[in-house]
């Protein structure tokens, strides 16, 4: 997919598809959100589109023969909702999203874009995560036709900040995409080993220092977490640092995201439907590679390190067993009640590593509980944090980066449901509240001075359903937006 802009006359611009924003009128009308057209020309669209019960509401799509003087082959009329309220950009990344799904056979596609720079920037990166599709791995199903060419039509008043602003989306649409893509990889065709060097990959030809440890190097470093739960597996496990330090940061920022390539849940063995969805357990660490890639290509004046713990749960001979007790980076001894719970453990190793080097603030993300989907659902991250100011912070960022996130408590008298009679803590606590026991157990690693928030994306991150908006099935790229944003925020001081 191309995606361009230009200033040329809408109804001269030769295109399969020209898409028109419409919004619900007076009575039982519909008004045009566009520019270029004449009042002719408009009225003629308003009535065809009418005629065939267009109503303006939001992410409807109506197809229209173009009517004469158009030289576009159909006009795709889109419902942008009541704007009484002003645009929201959501609604318009969901509905430009959702229409170049729609219309994703065709060659070329014109849409006659806002001609505000965040509106131009809303619509480039919803037209380009919308028209995302996985086919690395058809082999005779491979699609043979090209996706299309996409052009925004903007007034020429508008032409060079349009410009601006579709490179900005070009940028965050590649890093959401490469994340979707990471999870999408199967299991067979990305191990740790495998992550590790994504990652490095993703940042080539950016400053960006990447190191790996390999076991020998986690064993040196007493990383027991990591080890564990990638003992059972013949695919060794990693931990990968991302070192993003531009001169004059303003402040220092860590990401941390899990990397489990497939979840079997170890000795502690998953159910067999749905494990397939298991290949998505490196979500966190997607979200931390497609960010740091973002983040360095933008510039944005903020050092960041992304640290990305990456192991196969497997249940092999050499797997830990419930049981067993593991000694993490930090010193502390965690007894492995539960082989499924193995997120929080090799993401206490990473934050122990993290919180050495005191950053403002340090972010974790993880598809970590079940439990996570049934208080939330699949579409609305969890956000917990050991200081309010923090949580507020990730969740205004993430509203601000049209991600749904929530803010949820670590409710104090949850502490003593991870107490071990054997060891410092156990790794599960209280069942009901299992989304708060998880972030529980991985505030034990964090000192209390240490500003840290953990997002749960166990349901956001990957999309089991049919695809909606400007989100496709399967991997969504959850997260990168948010983390962009928030090492904005942390720019703006
Ligand atoms: N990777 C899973 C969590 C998950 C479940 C993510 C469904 C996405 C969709 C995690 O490692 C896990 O298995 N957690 C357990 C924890 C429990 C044993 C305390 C869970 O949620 O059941
Ligand atoms: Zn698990
Ligand atoms: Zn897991």
């Amino acid at each position: 997919m191309t995606l361009t802009v230009a200033a040329t006359t809408p109804s001269t611009t030769a295109c399969d598809a020209l898409v028109i924003a419409i919004m619900p009128g007076k009575g039982k009308t519909i008004a045009l959100a566009a520019h270029g057209l004449s009042a002719a020309q408009g009225n003629r669209i308003i009535d065809a589109a009418t005629s065939v019960g267009a109503t303006g509401k939001s992410g409807e799509l109506t197809i229209l023969p173009a009517p004469t003087g158009f030289t576009a082959k159909k006009i795709a009329v889109l419902g942008l909702g009541d704007m009484a309220k002003g645009l929201d950009l959501e609604v318009l990344r969901n509905a430009v999203g959702s229409a170049v799904r729609s219309l994703s056979g065709n060659k070329k596609i014109a849409i006659i874009a806002s001609p505000v720079a965040d509106h131009v920037l809303a619509t480039a990166l919803a037209a380009q995560l919308g028209s995302y599709s996985f086919t690395e791995f058809k082999g005779k199903a491979k699609p043979k036709s090209p996706s299309p060419n996409i052009v925004l039509l903007v007034t020429k008043a508008a032409l060079t900040e349009s410009k601006k602003a579709i490179a900005n989306a070009a940028v965050l649409s590649q890093a959401v995409n490469l994340s979707r893509d990471l999870v999408n990889t199967p299991p067979n065709a990305l191990n740790p080993i495998g992550l590790a060097a994504a990652a490095k990959g993703s940042v080539a030809g950016l400053p960006v220092k990447v190191t790996i440890w390999d076991e020998k190097a986690l064993k040196r470093d007493g990383c027991g977490g990591i080890l564990a739960v990638g003992q059972g597996s013949v695919n060794p496990p990693r931990l990968v640092k991302m070192e993003y330090s531009p001169a004059g940061a303003k402040a220092s920022l860590a990401i941390v995201g899990k990397g489990i390539t497939f979840d079997t849940g170890g000795i502690s063995i998953k159910p067999a439907a749905g494990m397939d969805e298991m290949k998505g357990d490196m979500g966190g660490a997607a979200a931390v590679i497609g960010a740091m890639q973002a983040i360095a290509t933008l510039g944005i004046k903020v050092k960041v390190t992304g640290w990305i713990p990456t192991a196969e749960n497997m249940p092999g001979g050499n797997a830990q067993r419930p049981g067993d007790v593991i000694t993490m980076f930090d010193g502390t001894t965690v007894e492995v009640l539960n082989t499924d719970a193995e997120g929080r453990l090799v993401l206490a190793d990473a934050l122990g590593m993290a919180v050495l080097e005191k950053p403002d603030l340090i972010i974790d993300v993880a598809t970590l509980t079940g439990a996570q989907r049934i208080a939330l659902g699949s579409r609305t991250a969890g956000v917990m944090a050991n200081n309010d100011d923090s949580r507020s912070l990730v969740c205004t960022a993430a509203d601000e980066a049209g991600e749904a996130a929530w803010p949820m408590p670590l409710p104090e008298y949850l502490r003593a449901s991870i107490d071990s009679p054997t060891a410092d803590i156990a790794n599960i606590g209280d069942r009901l509240g299992g989304m708060l026991s998880a972030g529980i157990f991985l505030k034990e690693f964090i000192p209390d001075d240490q500003p840290w928030v953990h997002i749960d994306i166990a349901g956001p991150s990957f999309n089991d359903k049919g695809p909606y908006g400007y989100t496709p099935k399967g991997g969504t790229g959850s997260t990168v937006r948010t983390f962009v944003q928030v090492a904005k925020t942390l720019a703006a001081g």
